[in-house]
């Protein structure tokens, strides 16, 4: 039994694509995943779409009435840009919009509950997107507008500002890949155009929240980072430099610019792309540069390290072939084969089980981003197929906090907030509604979208009200009936 230190706040997350639904209710028009699941239905896996998703427009005091139940301090919610504007740009704020969120804010603290507001988590207005979205770099003065209109509606009682969730996960999938929203696949070059418009727009929200709203709010602003952590597969010197490489494109690609004393993109991935791009004859790197004063102007632009992990990779050289993967990408400018060794397989891959990667990741962060506080933002579990007896989600938080908490008490991490993915079952991107984050989970054939407790959501309250880990068990609590 480990108790956990004074301080550490613990919630639980969701996105408002994934639970909303309401996708064109009043004024609020389509960003780019309504258009794809609505057109393309066939690059969802199981080829549903977040119409309705947990209908959480519609019944979000129920969500708070299981937030009230688990004991949560904070509850991490977005925002969704074409819900609050609907034009995109900062024109225009939806009455329906700004209720909605105004309720749901006003309630959570009537019921004592901090929000923590998420300001793009990946939906981006269609509108936007047919201008090139985030390949455009007139997104820093869009995203910077939308971000001032919510610290001007909410700041007064938003103390907690999350810009944007995993640049990494929408960047490259989405603009050097098929496969997230807006599925660009200009390979090799959209995936970093994106990254720079990203890492400013980004660093846009914060300055405007540092010099307009700060003194008066009081509030903390920062950016949240997938940090799935990225090692070698063995001692070769080889595969160690892959896996160093390995961590630099996933992880420091997005936080060396903000995190680092240099600021701009790392070393090992400049030199990369750079050498490269000469190679494929490209007259100039296909990584573009910041300037002198970009480089200026988002270094130090984040009050935390947000942090989301799920699992990590194992990376060597030595099985690469060349032309694996697509000439020119991001994955071959990497040019390394990864696994996930022989630790637990998940049911999704991106959850096999490594307990070990969240101390090596947060440690990390520590060593590489100026030892900042860190805001675990995500955490969680992911299964095919339902039920309310989910032992392996339990599993899985006692292994993962039981790392963290040797991450802070004998690393020294500032761990400062601890947040389960999620809330509830919800729809889980390419995945669809066949994947289950959930500590509740959701009936989506039912109307009312019912929301049951699993035993991992009375764990869950069991260590909010006691503070202490029962990381030596394996018992699961008895299921109990919990209906919201
Ligand atoms: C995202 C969530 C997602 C979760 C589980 C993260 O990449 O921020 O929206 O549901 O992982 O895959």
């Amino acid at each position: 039994m480990r108790k956990l230190p004074q301080g550490l706040k613990l919630g639980v997350a969701t996105a408002s694509f994934q639970i909303e639904g309401a996708w064109n209710t009043a004024d609020k028009t389509p960003h780019i995943w309504d258009t794809m699941c609505h057109d393309h239905p066939e690059y969802i896996k199981d080829k549903t779409n977040a119409d309705d998703a947990c209908k959480s427009f519609e019944f979000y005091e129920r969500d708070i009435e299981m937030l009230k139940f688990l004991g949560v301090e904070f509850y991490r919610f977005s925002i969704s840009w074409p819900r609050i504007l609907p034009t995109g740009y900062a024109n225009k704020i939806s009455e329906t919009g700004y209720q909605y969120y105004n309720n749901l804010i006003n309630k959570l603290l009537a019921n004592n509950i901090e929000p923590v507001v998420t300001i793009y988590h990946w939906d981006l207005p269609q509108n936007l997107q047919d201008l090139g979205g985030w390949a455009n770099p007139l997104i820093v003065d869009w995203f910077g507008d939308y971000a001032k209109v919510l610290y001007k509606l909410f700041g007064d009682r938003v103390k907690s500002w999350i810009t944007i969730n995993e640049p990494k996960q929408f960047g490259v999938f989405g603009y050097g890949m098929e496969r997230f929203a807006p599925r660009i696949n200009a390979a090799g070059i959209g995936e970093y155009l994106a990254t720079k418009n990203i890492v400013l727009a980004h660093a846009r929200a914060w300055h405007i929240y540092d010099e307009e709203f700060r003194n008066t709010q009081k509030g903390e602003c920062g950016i949240t980072i997938a940090t799935d952590f990225r090692g070698a597969v063995s001692d070769s010197p080889e595969d160690i430099e892959a896996g160093l490489d390995a961590i630099e494109f996933e992880v420091g690609l997005h936080s060396h610019p903000i995190f680092s004393s240099k600021g701009g993109f790392p070393d090992r991935v400049v030199r990369r792309v750079a050498a490269k791009s000469a190679e494929q004859g490209f007259p100039r790197s296909r990584l573009p540069e910041f300037t002198a004063e970009e480089i200026e102007y988002a270094k130090g632009t984040s009050d935390f390290y947000g942090f989301n992990h799920y699992s990590t990779r194992y990376y060597t050289r030595s099985t690469y072939t060349p032309g694996s993967q697509p000439i020119p990408s991001y994955a071959d400018d990497l040019g390394a084969d990864f696994n996930y060794l022989d630790y637990e397989p998940g049911l999704l891959p991106h959850v096999t089980v490594i307990p070990p990667g969240i101390r090596k990741a947060l440690k990390w962060v520590k060593d590489n981003c100026n030892n900042p506080p860190i805001f675990i933002t995500e955490n969680g579990f992911g299964t095919i197929g339902g039920g309310l007896r989910d032992p392996e989600r339990i599993s899985y938080y006692r292994k993962y906090l039981d790392n963290i908490l040797d991450a802070i008490e004998e690393d020294g991490c500032n761990v400062v907030k601890y947040t389960a993915w999620s809330l509830m079952d919800n729809f889980e991107w390419d995945s669809g509604l066949s994947a289950k984050f959930g500590l509740f989970q959701v009936d989506f054939d039912d109307e009312n979208k019912k929301r049951t407790a699993r035993t991992s959501a009375l764990w869950y309250k069991n260590l909010i009200a006691t503070r202490t880990l029962d990381s030596n068990k394996t018992s699961i609590p008895e299921l109990e009936e919990h209906v919201f």
